[in-house]
């Protein structure tokens, strides 16, 4: 091993776009828990004013930050391909566990990869699952965002470093924040079904 960078740039350009993809990844699923409902009284207050509390806005960006998460663990992945140290076959990368470096938390970060991906194309034939399902199986997507949080901290040079884990901490805390919140105040389609059902009571009361 050698201390000069130019030897081990493609390691360093799949780590930095890791950690890209990771940022981008935990703001499209917090843009995301945001979503739904009355988005001004899910925001923080300065961020709702900044966005309008625009739901189409907010809704375009998470659409475009998962996205781009997902081109980013693309290039996070294939860049790994010119890393002399770890070399991987294409193989090693598309199958996981099968890497031998670090096989299990590879694997995991490789399933989170396949999952966010599968979640993420799904938005685009939701007329065709029927948009109730689509939302069900779209939940799924906080598992990829988990996994995604165990394979930066076991598989990452800088895992264990407060650099790296301590704004993955509280970002996954942020997160399960504001799963919990969302799942007490249920969902907007409980939220619908909850008001439709109070609306007709009344209506049959009168
Ligand atoms: C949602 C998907 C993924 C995210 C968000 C993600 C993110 C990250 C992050 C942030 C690191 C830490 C980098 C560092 O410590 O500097 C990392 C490390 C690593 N990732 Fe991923 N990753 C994902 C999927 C994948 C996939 C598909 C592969 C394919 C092989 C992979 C292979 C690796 C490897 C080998 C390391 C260790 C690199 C090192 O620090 O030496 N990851 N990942």
């Amino acid at each position: 091993m050698t201390n000069d960078p130019n030897q081990h740039l493609w390691w360093l350009a799949s780590r930095a776009s890791g950690i890209v993809a990771m940022l981008l990844l935990t703001a499209a699923v917090l843009l995301g828990l945001m979503l739904g409902g009355k988005l001004s009284q899910r925001l923080p207050k300065g961020l709702a004013r900044l966005l309008g509390a625009e739901p189409r806005l907010v809704s375009k960006a998470h659409e475009q930050l998962s996205i781009a998460a997902l081109i980013a663990t693309g290039v996070h992945g294939v860049t790994l391909l010119g890393d002399a140290y770890i070399h991987p076959t294409l193989s090693q990368i598309a199958i996981p566990f099968t890497i031998e470096y670090r096989p299990m938390a590879t694997g995991i970060g490789i399933v989170a990869g396949y999952i966010a991906t599968a979640l993420g194309l799904s938005f685009y034939a939701r007329q065709r699952i029927g948009t109730q399902t689509w939302r069900k199986i779209h939940r799924f997507t906080l598992v990829a965002y988990g996994m995604a949080v165990i394979h930066t901290i076991t598989a990452g040079t800088d895992g264990a470093s407060a650099w790296l884990r301590t704004p993955m901490l509280a970002s996954a805390a942020l997160v399960t924040v504001l799963t919990l919140t969302r799942i007490a105040s249920g969902s907007p389609a409980t939220a619908t079904a909850r008001a439709t059902a109070s609306g007709v009571e009344r209506a049959a009361r009168t």
